[in-house]
């Protein structure tokens, strides 16, 4: 049978990967589900680290990884497989040298693909932000989760098969952002049905905190200052999109390469600059100069207090 090129990955978390009791009990829950058999969606806004725990969840289960990005343009074929161009011989007669023969074999060869190796072959499968790929590709899936079984488009593989066995170790993690995301379609609710949803929400404090120092180098001390103002803007601000883990990483990564007076010292004009940049960014798509005035308002206010003298900010008026 043949395959097209697929990568089997074998995920193994780096030294800055982060597991406090916050991310173990997401972990754990989600090992629980699919070790009974059911497969896990991990849910949330961005930054949430979905793809992050879904890698490391497969990396628990112990089985080689097959990784999907949902996309728009992703089709069933791309998937299961299908049957692909046509084999053309070369036969050469052995009688006379001169003349070569060319046979066009006319039946078509079936090329596997991503989701049919995984079934098959009892892998993991990562089907990350599976809400981006339009329904009627993901489809396939029903019967993978439901009845075990997946069935193969356009007649089948060359060997008369028309549906294959879904192997007992099997197992699917999938990812996606809510609805409200450009790009995002509803997810088949025959799907969700399928699986257990898990809602992720931002991660707490302290695991924010011990991300931003392990990915940045930073002390614990100055990653907290970092945090600190990240979660205030998330929790008075208005914006367009919640401030998430990647603007600490970003802002703490920068203050690192600066060196940590930036944000220590008594001048905290640059330290200021560095935040503004970062937030107004991440928490606007259009740019709009309104939301950055209040993002800019409200990271102003949280520098003064958590940046200066590390107390407590005054409750908004
Ligand atoms: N446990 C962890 N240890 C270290 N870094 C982490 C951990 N979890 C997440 N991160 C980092 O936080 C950032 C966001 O995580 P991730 O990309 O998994 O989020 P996501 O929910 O998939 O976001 P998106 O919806 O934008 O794809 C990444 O830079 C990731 O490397
Ligand atoms: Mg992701």
């Amino acid at each position: 049978m043949e395959t097209s090129e697929i990568t089997i990955l074998q995920p193994k978390a780096g030294a800055d990967f982060v597991e406090t009791p916050f991310v173990k009990g997401i972990q754990g829950r989600a090992l629980h589900y699919l070790n009974a058999g059911f497969p896990v969606h991990f849910r949330g806004i961005s930054g949430t680290g979905k793809t992050t725990s879904a890698l490391r969840v497969a990396e628990l289960l112990e089985r080689p990884v097959i990784m999907i990005h949902g996309d728009e343009q992703l089709t069933t074929d791309e998937l299961v497989g299908a049957q692909t161009g046509y084999h053309v011989s070369k036969l050469r007669d052995n009688f006379i040298a001169s003349v070569l023969k060319v046979e066009e074999d006319s039946s078509k060869r079936w090329v596997d693909n991503r989701l049919t190796v995984a079934v098959e072959n009892g892998y993991t499968l990562i089907y990350d932000e599976f809400t981006r790929s339009r329904p009627e590709a993901n489809n396939i899936l029903l019967s993978v989760l439901q009845e075990g079984i997946l069935d193969l488009p356009g007649g089948g593989r060359n060997d008369g098969e028309s549906c294959i066995k879904v192997h007992p170790n099997f197992r699917a993690i999938f990812t996606s952002n809510p609805e409200e995301y450009a790009g995002v379609h509803r997810s088949q609710d025959a799907l969700r049905d399928r699986m257990v949803t898990l809602d992720l929400e931002p991660f707490d404090e302290e695991t924010e905190c011990a991300i931003t120092a392990r990915r940045s180098g930073l002390s614990r001390e100055v990653a907290l200052k970092i945090v600190k103002i990240v979660r205030y803007l998330r929790e008075h601000g208005q914006y367009e999109f919640a401030p998430t883990i990647r603007g600490c990483i970003m802002i703490a990564k920068t203050v690192q390469d600066y060196g940590k007076g930036v944000c220590l010292g008594a001048d905290h004009s640059l330290f200021k600059q560095i935040c503004l940049d970062v937030l107004c960014s991440e928490t606007s798509r259009i740019g709009s100069k309104t939301t950055s005035a209040k993002v800019k308002e409200v990271v102003e206010r949280a520098i003064h207090q958590f940046g200066l003298n590390g107390k407590k900010p005054k409750r908004d008026p």
